[in-house]
């Protein structure tokens, strides 16, 4: 297997693909020669990310898609398969972080927002390429989960719910479909420096601090980096597997961890 073409002349779709990991998966399948298959709300950055990878010279499209709205993402779905004939790999990514609230100060709508993007819009993706790829030889799927998946942090249980139910969601449906040659496995990402992160950032009092003790954080691609490994077929002895990469952060003292430069 070449290394560098592993995707070449496969059909991926990324959720949230306009921006941080998403976005820096688009870019690294597309360099290993799928066709990205952009699903996003965001009209601005989605189309953009499309130019950034035809500069490098890979392949894109933009499908303007909320992930919450199940006809939108079934529309979408319909829009690959018409011009590009199959779904060969999903990676379900699209996903938010509200500020920390305790339960009883949060409204349900709050909780719901999180809850129905981070875990219905990931169940949405997932059954539109699942039917798209019982029509075909299989497929590969990887979901984003999060190292929140397993610890917890004061006031985030819509976060921390919604996680964990993504790595269950992705280990059921590994076990559903292995028998149709569909591969699943979740990525368990700790802090990353996307968009998302800079956000939450911004909310805090003190940001630099919040951001010394949150130790060692990683850069999107090497994240993109084991996604990618998981939807090739070098991985193919992965199955329902939820791979912690979070920069040792859930070892537990996180700013021991920050690599410190000499
Ligand atoms: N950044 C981190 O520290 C971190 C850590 C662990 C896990 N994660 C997870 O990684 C994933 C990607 O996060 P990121 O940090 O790249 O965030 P980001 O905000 O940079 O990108 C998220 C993308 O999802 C899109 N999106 C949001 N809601 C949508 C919807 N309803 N329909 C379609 N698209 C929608 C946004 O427009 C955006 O392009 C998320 O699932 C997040 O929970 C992030």
């Amino acid at each position: 297997m070449d290394r560098n073409k592993r995707f070449e002349g496969k059909i991926a779709v990324i959720t949230g693909g306009a921006s941080g990991l998403g976005k820096c998966s688009a870019m690294t399948l597309a360099a290993e020669g799928a066709v990205a298959c952009i699903f996003d709300l965001d009209e601005v950055k989605g189309p953009e990310a499309v130019k950034e990878i035809e500069a490098a010279g890979g392949k894109a499209e933009f499908f303007k898609c909320n992930i919450t709205e199940e006809a939108e993402v079934k529309a979408a779905y319909e829009g690959v398969v018409a011009k590009y004939g199959s779904v060969d790999l999903l990676h379900a990514n699209a996903g938010i972080i509200d500020i920390p609230r305790y339960i009883h100060e949060m409204s349900f709508e709050q909780w719901y927002r999180v809850i129905n993007i981070n875990l219905n819009g990931m169940w949405l993706a997932a059954k539109y390429a699942i039917t798209q790829m019982l029509k075909q030889d299989g497929g590969v799927i990887v979901f984003t989960g999060s190292n929140w998946a397993n610890v917890c942090d004061p006031g985030f249980t819509s976060y921390a719910a919604s996680k964990a139910a993504v790595v269950n969601l992705g280990r059921n449906l590994a076990l559903d479909y292995a028998k149709d040659n569909i591969r699943v496995n979740v990525v368990c990402p700790g802090n990353m420096m996307t968009p998302l992160l800079e956000r939450q950032l911004s909310t805090e009092e003190d940001p630099e601090a919040t951001l010394e003790a949150m130790g060692q954080i990683s850069q999107p691609q090497e994240i993109a980096n084991l996604v990618a490994f998981l939807l090739s077929d070098e991985a193919s002895a992965m199955k329902g597997s939820a791979v912690t990469i979070d920069q040792g952060e859930t070892l537990g003292y996180r700013p021991g961890l920050r690599v410190t430069k000499k």
